[in-house]
């Protein structure tokens, strides 16, 4: 079934295990790249992907899979006793089903596993979505950065999230 047209049926491919997260690789970056450009006013470029892949020590980035299609994925920078999240993205078709909700819970067993005490994350502060969904995961605002993205003239919201 072609799920690449905003397929409501999600929910039983949720219930089964054809979704899953993995390590993103070098060869996911052309469909990654393309869900970032219709995601951000200003997007990612490969580079900067490159760089979180393959240099750096402290990035986590993992791919949500549905059969083998990328449908989101979510960038981690691991600064013991703190996760930051730097990228939160699904693909605009996939929205509102419960993938961001997923990618999440990732993040939140992962800090939970490996004992981490905080994530933190910067929010765009009109981003209603992306604040729905952290505030569904306890995160609270701690401060804000004005101006922080300034092609939209839009301050970003500090938000994080202790563990206990
Ligand atoms: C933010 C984003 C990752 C959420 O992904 P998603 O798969 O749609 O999230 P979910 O379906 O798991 O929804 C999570 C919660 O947010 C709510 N939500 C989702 N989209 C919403 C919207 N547009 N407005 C209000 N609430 C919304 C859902 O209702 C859900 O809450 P519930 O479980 O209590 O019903 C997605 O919208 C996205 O990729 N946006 C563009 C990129 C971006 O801005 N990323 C964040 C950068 S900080």
């Amino acid at each position: 079934m072609n799920l690449s047209n905003g397929n409501r049926n999600i929910d039983k491919y949720l219930k089964k295990d054809s979704v899953i997260i993995r390590p993103m690789k070098v060869l996911d970056l052309d469909d990654v790249l393309r869900i970032e450009r219709e995601s951000y006013v200003e997007p990612w470029l490969r580079d900067h992907f490159l760089y979180e892949l393959q240099t750096s020590r402290i990035s986590k980035t993992m791919v949500l899979e549905i059969e083998g299609k990328i449908a989101g994925y979510v960038g981690l920078w691991l600064l013991h006793p703190e996760i930051h999240v730097t990228n939160m993205t699904v693909s605009t078709v996939y929205r509102k089903q419960g993938l961001g909700t997923k990618l999440m819970d990732y993040v939140m067993n992962l800090a939970l596993e490996s004992k981490f005490k905080v994530i933190t994350l910067e929010v765009r502060h009109n981003n209603d979505a992306a604040l729905a969904l952290y505030r569904k995961f306890g995160f609270e605002i701690r401060g804000i950065r004005k101006n922080y993205y300034a092609a939209e003239k839009a301050d970003a919201l500090i938000m994080s999230r202790t563990m206990r």
